[in-house]
């Protein structure tokens, strides 16, 4: 099985416990930034890929598409999605596919596709991107959140044997394409992990938008959201970790 998949399906119950807080990122850093960039999306039939537990599914939903559905590779990610759903009514659908080869499973072209930090888990953006463009209409429109090159470049190299990284190699490596292997944050608060190590590639800005571009998708806006000013007064240490290097980087694209 894909090691990025059996990686998720065991960090599933710490990710919803950590991301589906209130000051979560998702919430607090991701959302308000997206929410600004989000065409109307009343009657229109989205896809929210590498959707994990839902969270961005949900609250795309609020904005009442005529059907929305969240795709990801991890079968633990979606039982909670899909547990989710069920509890608060949702008509969100769940699928298990690979993003990258996302139009298998996109029968029709939709009106807009959505996507938070997974596409650091993707080794070929050409291939996820072409399978974008195909899957969207003309004129459709997508937004993806991305983790910032210039933060994946910072995460750990990947040890030859699979040892731990100490604090002093989170360094930026811009260029340098190994795989990168760290602690993620949901399982750093999470006391039922030891010794847990994610792995995921570093894509630079260049790779992006050659791959955007290449598949014949147009940027229309980047946008690199910074933390919420209060959290200088109630995070100061999370809101100082935003000040020198962004985390995510915002694409909003367009099939013209
Ligand atoms: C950081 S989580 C983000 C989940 C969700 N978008 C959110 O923001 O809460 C990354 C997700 O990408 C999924 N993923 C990783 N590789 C994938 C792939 N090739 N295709 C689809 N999903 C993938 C993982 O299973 C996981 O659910």
């Amino acid at each position: 099985m894909n090691e990025i998949k059996i990686d998720w399906n065991s960090m599933a119950k710490a990710y919803e416990e950590f991301n589906n807080a209130e000051n979560s990122y998702s919430y607090c850093i991701e959302w308000p930034c997206i929410k600004e960039l989000l065409p109307d999306l009343k009657g229109k039939v989205v896809v929210d890929l590498g959707c994990g537990t839902g969270i961005f599914t949900f609250l795309l939903e609020k904005s009442e598409p005529a059907k929305i559905v969240g795709i990801d590779l991890s079968e633990e990610m979606l039982k909670i999605a899909k547990e989710k759903a069920d509890a608060d009514g949702s008509k969100s659908e769940f699928v298990q596919h690979d993003a990258a080869t996302c139009k298998e499973v996109i029968e029709e072209p939709v009106d807009f596709i959505f996507s938070s930090t997974t596409s650091h888990y993707i080794e070929n953006l050409k291939q996820l991107f072409e399978n974008v463009a195909k899957s969207l209409k003309e004129g459709g429109e997508c937004i993806f959140s991305v983790i910032n090159p210039v933060y994946s470049a910072m995460y750990p190299v990947e040890h030859e044997d699979s040892s731990f990284p100490e604090d002093d190699e989170w360094n930026v490596r811009y260029m340098d394409k190994a795989m990168r292997a760290y602690i993620q944050p949901w399982l750093e608060y999470n006391d039922d992990y030891e010794n847990h190590l994610s792995k995921s590639y570093h894509h630079t800005f260049s790779d992006y938008v050659n791959a955007i571009v290449g598949a014949g998708l147009t940027i229309e806006k980047v946008c690199e959201p910074m933390a919420p000013e209060e959290w200088k007064e109630t995070q100061i240490y999370r809101y100082e970790s935003f000040v020198e290097n962004p985390v995510y980087m915002i694409i909003k694209m367009k099939k013209a």
